[in-house]
């Protein structure tokens, strides 16, 4: 959470760093705010609110044109989202104008620290105190990039740091620790950031910082070393998206052109995975098939929406490997004292590979000497590369908070990963699994029909912008769909919304049923008679008592469609893949709702999309 740029170079730095803001927004929108530095002297902007406040502020004040310059997008931590606590801070000296990303853990102490020195913090943040400790540094006579590595080397928490020294006006200094950082390599420019979306429109060519190092950039060049001051190793790297992929491409919100990007992003994430023989391979993986062999059990960590795909992922890696699969969420894992060691496979789930539960998560587990895999859509990010194997999402930049394309691209990896470990594993046959990857690749089509036929779940949203509560059910992979569709309502129309196990609706939640509340029902396909027949019976209970069904179902299930108030068809797919298209309705319905209550579909009040801090 919380996006930050900083550049250098011919341009003009205020264009650069509020346009690579604009692309960072989704990782926060408390305050923005910015700070340049022009012959000596600093120049400092910053505004609670989106940054349209920010860009207001600007017109009015007309900051001089300088190539050097930082910004930052906040999601609050530590104070509350106002003008003072806004980002960049500045040292009591006036030399130092200083943004971060994490917080700060040991910031009391050191706060009282500056107290006894005199310096007296004017926001409640942790950030103020690292500027100001940097300030100390630098009036000390340290170069900014010597200043900022001695205060490192105090700090305990997470952090990316990036500050602008008023004496030294040729470069930004950046600093990572347990919180992302990127180097954008242009020509006679340089850029840092959180995510590369922040320079992608003026180059490709990128560096990922490593743990504990620190970079220095001027025009032409670019300098990493590590907390203990030594050379560090560069890992250059081209980024294979660009400009269009970060741009709402005529859609009102990034969100609803995720959604149609689907069809797409699933054929992406199935590209290449196997040979004509329908071998399977993973992008990256430093565990040996031998060990692979040895997994006695399989824990999948992940948080929100990513979590959800885990749950799909254990009814399929279950069923094709018969390792035994546990789903955590990432937040709970290590604090359980979990029980983990050499032979099971920790899998970490991620978009964003950033989110600070599930790196935790990660770590506790490679700790405890098991092996972790990471499924995710960053290159470059600090989960995958904490990890002992990669699968890859490519679903392209996800901008829209609430994830959409983000999931149906982890449900292919997590599928791609069980057929994997069965092949590896020789608990299915070849042609076992060529015939589900033969499925896998008709998905994307399957997915468009869902996306041409969406006019009803628009009219949908329509009638029920004034409901104050929806229900979602669903069984087997179709209750973690139910719980998706509930998140997203939650989180986009500000609605009650709930998603339950069909079985356990008798069990307690049956009592919510009134007079017309909707209850989006997941149908398994007729693949599965027993299940299917197990959501019909509880279909037949909730419309008993008023409920007003909204029913998901294959698009021929005649003995459905008698019991449902309105009748969402999906196209015939095997029941373990039937997440795939049933989740897509759900995004949908939530989107339009969100839209008709006139709410920010991208970016959600309270939210980040990336959360990185526990
Ligand atoms: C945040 C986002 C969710 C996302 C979750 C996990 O809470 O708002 O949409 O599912 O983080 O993010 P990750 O990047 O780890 O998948």
């Amino acid at each position: 959470m919380c996006g930050i740029v900083g550049y250098v170079g011919e341009k003009v730095a205020l264009d650069v760093v509020v346009e690579g803001l604009r692309r960072l927004e989704y990782r926060g929108y408390d305050s923005a705010g910015v700070a340049i530095v022009t012959n000596e002297t600093l120049w400092v902007a910053k505004k609670a609110g989106k940054l349209g406040n920010l860009e207001k502020l600007l017109a009015e004040e007309q900051l001089p044109p300088s190539g050097l310059g930082i910004g930052h997008t906040r999601w609050a931590t530590h104070g509350g989202p106002t003008d003072v606590n806004a980002h960049p801070h500045i040292s009591s000296n006036g030399r130092i104008a200083l943004v971060h990303n994490g917080i700060i853990e040991n910031y009391v102490t050191l706060r009282e620290e500056l107290a006894a020195a005199g310096i007296t913090c004017e926001s409640e943040t942790d950030t103020e105190i690292v500027a100001q400790l940097v300030g100390q540094q630098v009036s000390a006579g340290l170069p900014l990039v010597e200043a900022m590595r001695v205060v490192c080397g105090r700090l305990r928490g997470a952090f990316t740091l990036v500050a602008v020294d008023s004496e030294t006006p040729d470069g930004v200094v950046a600093a990572r620790r347990n919180s992302p950082l990127v180097v954008g390599v242009g020509e006679g420019e340089n850029f840092v950031a959180s995510d590369v979306a922040a320079f992608i429109e003026h180059t490709r060519e990128a560096i990922e910082l490593g743990q504990d190092q620190l970079v220095s950039i001027t025009p032409d060049t670019v300098k990493v070393i590590t907390f203990d001051g030594e050379p560090a190793e560069v890992k250059p790297y081209h980024v294979d998206w660009d400009l269009s992929a970060a741009e709402k491409g005529g859609y009102d919100w990034f969100m609803r052109k995720e959604i149609y990007e689907q069809p797409r992003a699933v054929a992406d994430t199935l590209l290449g995975r196997h040979d004509a023989n329908s071998q399977l391979t993973l992008d990256e993986i430093r565990i040996s098939e031998a060990e692979l062999r040895r997994v006695d059990k399989i824990i999948v960590v992940a948080c929100g929406t990513a979590f959800y795909a885990g749950l799909v992922a254990k009814y399929a890696i279950e069923h094709w490997t018969r390792i035994p699969c546990e789903v955590e969420l990432a937040s709970e894992f290590r604090y359980r004292d979990p029980i983990v060691g050499p032979t099971t496979l920790v899998v970490a789930i991620s978009q964003s590979g950033e989110t600070a539960d599930t790196l935790m998560a990660i770590r506790h587990a490679r700790e405890q000497q098991s092996r972790v895999l990471a499924i995710c859509n960053t290159n470059g990010s600090t989960i995958p590369r904490e990890s002992d194997a990669v699968i890859y999402t490519h679903a392209g930049p996800e901008i829209g908070v609430a994830s959409t394309k983000g999931f149906l691209t982890q449900l292919v990896a997590c599928y791609l990963l069980g057929l994997y470990l069965a092949q590896v594993r020789e608990v299915k046959y070849g042609d076992e699994i060529a015939e589900i990857l033969r499925e896998l690749s008709a998905m994307p089509d399957a997915i468009s029909e869902v996306l041409d036929d969406i006019g009803p779940v628009l009219n949908l949203a329509a009638e029920f912008a004034d409901k104050r509560s929806v229900l979602f059910i669903g069984r087997h992979v179709g209750y973690p769909v139910a719980l998706e569709g509930a998140l997203k309502l939650k989180e986009l129309a500000y609605i009650h919304a709930e998603g339950f196990a069909a079985g356990e609706l008798k069990h307690g939640p049956i009592a919510l049923i009134e007079d017309q509340v909707p209850v989006f029902v997941v149908v398994p396909p007729r693949g599965r008679d027993l299940l299917h027949d197990k959501v019909v019976s509880n279909l037949q209970e909730i419309r008993a008592r008023g409920a007003k069904t909204i029913v998901l179902a294959e698009e021929d299930d005649d003995e459905v469609s008698r019991y449902a108030d309105v009748m969402i068809k999906l196209p015939r797919v095997s029941t373990l893949l039937q997440p795939l298209v049933a989740t897509v309705p759900l995004q949908m319905f939530a989107c339009e709702l969100a839209t008709q209550k006139g709410h920010d579909v991208d970016q959600p009040r309270n939210l980040a999309k990336s959360v990185t801090v526990e």
